[in-house]
């Protein structure tokens, strides 16, 4: 046990300042010269969205362009094909903002071979359940990793000349009724867990547009919600982007004025002139709070340079080459290695006899809604293993009837009993996981019955499952030899797979959430779906509360002290990795902590080392301890690295309801180095 001891004093003078969105001076003045020039009709036209809805509309007298926006997180889609990159969860579970940046960089590409100003994302709402249908383009329930990845996908993409619109603010984490709930949280739970990935986005990103989100927050629409866009975003954060609506989330005129929305989507319902015109004569609303929507919209279309350049650029192909790579690397950097016995890797040789089935197996699945992306192709595990050649010989089995999960014809099973290993890939896809529907935990209908038909006959076998975040493995977990969770991995996931499962690389993806052993584990179970349904006399909501305040996730397992089945940050590899010498000294505005990883097994891998701080007596209930750093290493086998991770005084700050803000309060910190949340290899304590 090392114990540090350092002045407060000094911690709260170091205090980091973080840059805000740069929206220069000049944009300003630019766009307040252009707010003075137009008519009260053209402004009241130019803050609602435009022609099929993902536009905003020209002036052209004022030399103002049409602006062209695009969905979304995993690729760039409206009318067009193009790459299909893993999804966002999939993203977080590569624990590595370098690959976060790529993949936004890739998409900033995709969204200029096309001529798209501004793309509808990243996705940040926090994993509160595995029965979020929307999950998949989330981040994980990790604020601080949700954080990390996003603030690097967001300067990827805006690198490249793209703005970027983080969504949803806030507090989407289910779709149940998505028009209709109210998802309740107190004042600490929202800024300590569901505010911080957007707050990384807008301070260390400079993202350029916010969406808010469909359901009301403690009971206001989040679109109409001075909380959310007057007192976080813009005093607390200082944002100067547009705020713009989710499809059609806005319920009124005067909520969605006063509440601090500048942009109607995808068209005027409630900021039409009809309605807006006759507020301004009665002095309901001022001319000054429409002038503000209209400065903000042209004040960052102007700092991205949209005025001044076309936003197409012809010398990238559709089909980028980069884009495919970052795809590619994605893909293998996501997947996650949940459980081994010694099936993997597949040690493909004349012997191996590896038989692939299941109802992804000759696809790439992807969640479906407007997350849905048509790629330009993709390569399905089948086509992977294919590619790979007398290096992988596998069987591919079809179903006794297309579309069914009936493998039991003779054939298949003569196959399945030969096999020397069995690959079912099973999962959700666009149909059973997406947008504006929540879903089961179970497996769709039939698969578990797959698994358990196949285990009759084979008991090596291997499931990949296909899916936005955890399933309910109950029913096989014990018996299956290995589990691979693949995410919607993208168009070039098949190849990846394969070649892991090939042993040509070892897995290196994390998991971002927590995955339970049962339902009623989940700290959210009690309170995910309205308790009662509300029968007060006209009202027209439900309201979720979010009773586990902050004890989501492995917060929530460390405080009941129930074991999740695969805790967050789990994540195994072809090898084995030591952890030793630990050193904790302060640093800057916190501490440096320094620690070696040796790879002692026998596979090149990486291990993503994760830095975890607990207040051990704090003045309000705490975490255990909260994710606040971590560093993914490559390290060669039979090599040792040394990682240092800095902790600044934020990673023990926590949200102080009286001061309504984070403090900082005296005391001893526990720092757990680990390699899950539940795998803690080395132990130190700090005292401030
Ligand atoms: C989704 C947004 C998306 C928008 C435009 C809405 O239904 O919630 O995430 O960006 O549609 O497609």
């Amino acid at each position: 046990m090392k114990k540090i001891i350092l002045s407060l004093a000094a911690v709260v003078a170091a205090a980091s300042v973080l840059g805000a969105q740069e929206i220069t001076q000049e944009a300003k003045a630019r766009a307040r010269e252009l707010v003075r020039q137009m008519t009260l009709q053209e402004k009241i036209d130019y803050i609602g969205g435009y022609r099929d809805g993902f536009h905003i509309m020209p002036v052209e007298r004022l030399g103002i362009p049409e602006i062209r926006m695009a969905d979304g997180p995993q690729g760039v889609r409206n009318n067009t094909r193009s790459t299909l990159y893993a999804c966002g969860v999939a993203a977080a579970a590569s624990w590595n903002p370098e690959v976060a940046m790529m993949m936004g960089k890739g998409l900033g590409q995709d969204a200029r071979a096309r001529g798209v100003h501004i793309l509808l994302g990243p996705a940040v709402n926090i994993y509160r359940s595995p029965l979020c249908g929307r999950n998949f383009e989330y981040m994980g329930e990790d604020p601080y990793l949700a954080g990390r990845m996003a603030a690097s996908y967001i300067k990827g993409i805006q690198s490249q000349g793209v703005m970027a619109t983080v969504k949803h603010f806030a507090l989407n984490n289910q779709e149940y009724k998505r028009h209709h709930t109210s998802s309740d949280a107190d004042e600490r739970t929202m800024n300590e867990i569901y505010f911080p990935a957007f707050k990384a986005a807008v301070q260390e990103a400079g993202v350029g547009a916010v969406m808010t989100s469909y359901n009301l927050v403690n009971n206001v629409h989040a679109a109409e919600n001075p909380y959310l866009i007057r007192q976080k975003l813009r005093k607390d954060w200082g944002f100067e982007g547009i705020v713009m609506s989710d499809w059609t989330s806005t319920y009124s005129t005067l909520g969605s004025v006063k509440g601090g929305l500048d942009l109607e989507m995808p068209r005027a319902f409630y900021f039409k002139y009809e309605f807006i015109k006759p507020m301004i004569d009665s002095g309901v609303i001022s001319e000054a709070e429409i002038d503000e929507k209209v400065q903000h919209i042209l004040q960052t279309l102007i700092a991205f340079g949209f005025f001044d350049r076309p936003q197409k650029d012809t010398s990238i192909p559709e089909d980028n080459p980069y884009s495919r790579e970052v795809a590619y690397r994605m893909a293998c950097e996501s997947a996650v290695l949940l459980k081994n016995d010694g099936a993997l890797p597949v040690r493909p040789g004349r012997n191996s006899r590896t038989v692939l089935l299941g109802p992804n197996a000759d696809r790439i699945p992807c969640g479906g809604g407007s997350g849905r992306v048509d790629p330009l192709y993709s390569i399905s595990l089948k086509d992977g293993m294919q590619q790979l050649g007398k290096r992988f010989p596998v069987k591919f089995l079809l179903p006794s009837e297309e579309g069914s999960l009936d493998y039991d014809t003779p054939e298949n099973v003569k196959a399945i009993e030969d096999a020397s290993t069995v690959v079912v890939s099973v999962g959700f896809d666009i149909n059973t996981e997406k947008e504006d529907h929540d879903r089961t935990f179970t497996l769709p209908e039939g698969q578990d019955d797959l698994i358990d038909f196949v285990l009759e006959h084979n008991d090596n076998v291997v499931v990949v499952v296909y899916s936005g975040g955890g399933v309910d493995m109950s029913r096989w977990n014990g018996r299956v030899s290995a589990i691979l969770m693949g995410w919607y991995p993208g168009q070039e996931g098949g190849l990846a797979i394969a070649r892991m499962l090939a042993g040509d690389f070892s897995p290196s993806g994390r998991l971002p959430m927590s995955i339970e052993a049962r339902p009623e584990d989940n700290p959210s179970f009690n309170s995910y779906y309205p308790v009662k349904p509300q029968t007060k006399r006209g009202a027209t909501n439900d309201n979720v509360t979010y009773t586990e305040g902050v004890f989501i996730g492995y917060r929530g397992y460390d405080r009941s002290g129930t074991g999740p089945l695969y805790p967050f940050g789990h994540g195994l590899t072809y090898t084995e990795f030591e952890y030793g010498g630990l050193s904790v000294t302060p640093a800057g505005d916190g501490f440096d902590v320094r620690f070696t990883v040796e790879n002692t097994g026998e596979y090149d891998a990486e291990e993503v080392a994760q830095v975890y701080v607990g207040a051990v007596s704090p003045s309000v209930p705490r975490p255990y301890k909260e994710l606040k750093g971590f560093a993914k290493v490559s390290v060669g086998k039979g090599q040792k690295k040394e990682v240092s991770v800095h902790l600044g005084k934020e990673a023990f700050e926590y949200y102080d309801v009286e001061r309504h803000g984070f403090s900082l309060e005296e005391g001893r910190f526990r720092i757990l180095v680990g390699a899950s949340a539940e795998d803690i290899r080395l132990e130190g304590e700090v005292v401030l």
